[in-house]
């Protein structure tokens, strides 16, 4: 499955027209192939007071009937309930088992848990950690997110119990997104040494790529601290430089993309890396 922020279609291109887009391609696409109809997509919704787009994109939300919303930053029963009205889906992100049980008691399907060294908004926590605490008391849906960057890290994610791995840096260094190719070129160079984490730059800790922060004239290892309550997600953040602009977002796993891929040649890799730790692994269980 693919996902997108709302928030990602501004100026010109309005969340509307990208609704329109992807949902008329995709029924297109099983009209032609009603055995390999296309996975369902979701959208990102920031949950939290300075996001002043959230009732109308929610509501757009609920008109095209995305099949799964991705909550953050924020759990609120009243946009859980908007979603299940139509048997939309939610997931939501939290960085430790704390958040999750909150987000579970106020309504959304299942967690998606965003471990240390995730590209974004990153917590702290080993993934092994938040899977064992979260896997106490859930047996509900359950993603792993964080430093994911091949397919055998995909198997680990399940072996540790979670039902599914959840991608972000590597889809960046893709021919078909739309980051500038310096940042897609920056990603298939750098790896986990080159990932600083900073809430300077949106007021929430994440994690970015050390050489855009020196492109733009700071230190990497010598950041200030920025104050949390200027944490705002309508504007660039507490610096000069804007997250994601100039400010490169991406997570410690990057060392396993090696060059731009198309995305499509992205996931076979994932997939064939997925298939050969199971049957590696599989064979030296038989062995033993
Ligand atoms: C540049 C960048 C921007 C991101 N923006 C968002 C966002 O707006 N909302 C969100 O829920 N997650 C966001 N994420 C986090 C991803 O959803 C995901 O949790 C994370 O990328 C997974 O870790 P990985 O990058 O190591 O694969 C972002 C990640 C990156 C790298």
């Amino acid at each position: 499955m693919g996902s997108f922020p709302s928030l990602n279609a501004r100026g010109e291109e309005s969340f509307e027209s990208w609704l329109i887009q992807i949902t008329e391609a995709l029924a297109a696409h099983d009209a032609e192939n009603p055995d390999s109809p296309a996975a369902p997509f979701a959208v990102n919704l920031i949950v939290h007071r300075s996001n002043n787009r959230l009732e109308e994109d929610l509501a757009l939300c609920v008109k095209y009937k995305v099949p799964l919303i991705i909550t953050s930053l924020g759990a609120r029963p009243e946009i859980n309930e908007a979603i299940h009205s139509y048997g939309g889906i939610v997931l939501h992100d939290i960085i430790d088992n704390s958040f999750a049980r909150k987000a579970i008691d106020k309504g959304a399907d299942g967690i998606i848990a965003v471990a240390a060294g995730a590209g974004g908004h990153a917590g702290t926590q080993s993934p092994l950690a938040l899977i064992q605490e979260i896997r106490e008391w859930f047996d509900g849906p359950l993603l792993l997110s964080g430093a994911i960057g091949s397919g055998a890290s995909i198997l680990a994610a399940q072996a540790a119990g979670a039902d599914l791995g959840y991608i972000g840096s590597a889809f960046i260094a893709t021919t078909e997104a739309r980051a500038v190719q310096g940042y897609k070129d920056c990603i298939a160079a750098s790896s986990a040494k080159d990932i600083v984490y900073s809430n300077l730059f949106t007021g929430v800790h994440g994690n970015y790529l050390k050489p855009s922060i020196e492109a733009a004239g700071m230190d990497p290892n010598n950041l200030p601290e920025s104050d949390p309550s200027k944490m705002d997600f309508g504007s660039g953040g507490n610096s000069d430089k804007k997250a994601w602009k100039d400010i490169w977002g991406a997570g410690q796993g990057i060392g396993a993309v090696k060059e731009v891929l198309s995305t499509a040649d992205l996931v076979a890799r994932l997939s064939a890396e997925y298939h050969a730790a199971f049957s590696s692994l599989s064979s030296s269980y038989k062995a033993n």
